[in-house]
């Protein structure tokens, strides 16, 4: 219903000053990055659920959201008119490798070897890249915390390190062009501004140095149709590109593919995804998909999203909406059509709150139902993952992108469809935690107080807020 390549989702109108209220810089809030390096046992879905204060944080936040909403609904128009269209969103790669293959969820047997494991488990290693789920956060460098005085433009409670050590594997973004610097926006820097690709592709890189076993997957919005040249002269700024995986060119292999009626794109799909410890051998650690981007040999390793990856669909206001049918690219007949022609499936999975026609917030206060590992609890997590599995002829999301990870835990799930009891990973709390500012088990991420003040603090302020793909 919607032009493919808009990705816009929302306005939020407040009145007051943005520059303020929001101040730059994803970092702030205290709690050194402190990895303790606490293992999560098996099922052990309660410790990252602690993080953020559970229960309370979300319903208060999604009063928040609600106030703000309501106090401010005049101002709406200013907010749409700019609210342009930007480009589509998000996605990451990942998808079942061989069309005829039975499930991939199946646990595997632990054959893995412990010297080279992959944090979030050993099992993992041997696996096709495409045949795991990587489960990512949302609009990652968009946090909702004291360095953005849990601005309502934040889809994440913790930022993109810390997501990584908490096993999250996707991580995606939207990037805009200010003034010439390429920076992450939501939606427009006059609403979030979280600093520069650079600097925040340098932060990637130094946690991928620090964890040398371990695969990461970037999907970033090209919001403003910025040339791939631009793109790759951040990530050989950031030194990331040393890292940077390009695929194999065979174009859709062998067996699946004769099918009809996909036939028009011109993809570079492929089956022949190498296994994470492959990857990890040749250090080229990062797959890196943009929305969207003409490839470039100067810089292969930048992919083209709708080359590779198909996605549901990512505007969904109600949990009973949620579905495995294929959104974009619209080239593209369905979903099944896309999985054997080698297409990476990516599952969005994030609930907004309508406010107005064009405006919508993230739905805080559903927040545990939407992130579950709970089967049977349909709208959750787990639940519409196995929906999709089944639906996909027994192809599980390669890629699934949430919003407050934290949450669930949202990884908890991840390992379901992998099958594996996750080792090496640190809680987003543990991480962040030590400082009085940071940690939200202390003060409580998102709460009640922190929301009520932000409200009305954001009741005086201009500001638009949308939530993108
Ligand atoms: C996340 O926060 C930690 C602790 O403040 C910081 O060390 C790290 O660089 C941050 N990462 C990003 C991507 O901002
Ligand atoms: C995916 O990995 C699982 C677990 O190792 C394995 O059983 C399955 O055969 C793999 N599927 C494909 C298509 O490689
Ligand atoms: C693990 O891998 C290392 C390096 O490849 C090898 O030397 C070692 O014998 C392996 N250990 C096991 C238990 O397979
Ligand atoms: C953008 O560039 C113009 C002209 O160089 C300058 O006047 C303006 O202050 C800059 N804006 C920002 C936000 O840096
Ligand atoms: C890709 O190429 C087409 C055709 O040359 C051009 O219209 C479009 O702007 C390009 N897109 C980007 C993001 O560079
Ligand atoms: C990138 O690597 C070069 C050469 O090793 C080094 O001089 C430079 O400081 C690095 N830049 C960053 C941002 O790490
Ligand atoms: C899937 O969900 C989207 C978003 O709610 C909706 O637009 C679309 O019609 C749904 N598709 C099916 C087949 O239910
Ligand atoms: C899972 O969800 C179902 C359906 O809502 C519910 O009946 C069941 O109690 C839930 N299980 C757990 C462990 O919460
Ligand atoms: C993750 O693996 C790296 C080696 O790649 C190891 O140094 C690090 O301690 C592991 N992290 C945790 C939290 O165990």
């Amino acid at each position: 219903m919607r032009s493919i390549t808009s990705s816009l989702l929302s306005v939020v109108l407040c009145l007051a000053a943005l520059a303020q209220a929001i101040p730059q810089g994803p970092s702030g809030g205290g709690g050194g990055g402190d990895s303790s390096g606490s293992t999560f046992g098996p099922g052990s879905s309660s410790q990252d659920g602690s993080d953020a204060g559970s229960g309370t944080d979300g319903s208060s936040s999604g009063g928040g959201d609600t106030t703000m909403a309501t106090t401010t609904s005049s101002s709406w128009d200013a907010a749409a008119t700019a609210a342009t269209t930007a480009s589509s969103a998000a996605a990451s790669s990942s998808s079942s490798s061989s069309s005829s293959s039975s499930s991939y969820v199946a646990v595997s047997s632990s054959t893995a070897n412990a010297s080279v494991a992959c944090n979030n488990s050993a099992d993992l290693c041997t696996r096709q890249y495409n045949n795991i789920t990587h489960m990512g956060a949302h609009d990652s460098a968009f946090v909702r915390d004291a360095s953005t005085d849990n601005s309502v433009a934040g889809n994440q409670y913790y930022n993109a390190t810390v997501a990584l050590s908490a096993g999250i594997r996707l991580l995606s973004a939207q990037v805009h062009n200010s003034n010439g610097t390429l920076e992450l926006c939501h939606t427009t820097c006059a609403l979030l501004d979280a600093g520069s690709l650079t600097s925040w592709l340098e932060k990637i890189k130094y946690w991928m140095d620090e964890n040398p076993n371990e695969v990461v997957t970037l999907l970033l919005v090209n919001s403003d149709d910025e040339d791939v040249d631009v793109f790759g002269e951040a990530f050989v700024a950031s030194n990331i590109s040393t890292y940077g995986y390009t695929p194999t060119t065979s174009t859709s292999s062998s067996s699946s593919s004769s099918s009809s009626s996909w036939s028009s794109s011109s993809s570079a799909t492929t089956n022949d995804w190498p296994t994470l410890q492959e990857m990890i051998s040749a250090d080229t650690r990062l797959v890196t998909f943009i929305a969207a981007i003409n490839a470039s040999t100067t810089y292969p390793y930048l992919l083209n999203e709708w080359d590779y990856v198909f996605e549901t669909a990512y505007e969904v206001t109600s949990s009973t909406e949620f579905n495995c049918t294929l959104d974009r690219p619209s080239t593209l007949s369905s979903a099944t059509a896309a999985i054997e022609a080698g297409y990476l499936p990516l599952m969005n999975h994030f609930l907004y709150i309508s406010i107005t026609a064009d405006a919508m917030l993230p739905n805080v206060d559903a927040i545990s139902v939407t992130n579950s590992d709970n089967t049977t609890q349909p709208g959750g997590l787990a639940y519409e993952a196995y929906e999709c599995y089944d639906e996909w002829s027994s192809t599980a999301p390669v890629f699934v992108l949430v919003d407050f990870y934290s949450k669930g835990p949202a990884i908890d799930t991840a390992d379901l469809m992998n099958g594996i009891t996750p080792t090496g990973r640190t809680t987003s709390a543990q991480s962040v935690s030590s400082s009085s500012d940071g940690g939200c088990r202390s003060r409580g991420c998102g709460n009640g107080a922190a929301w009520v003040r932000h409200a009305q603090l954001a009741a005086f302020s201009v500001f638009v807020l949308l939530v993108l793909v």
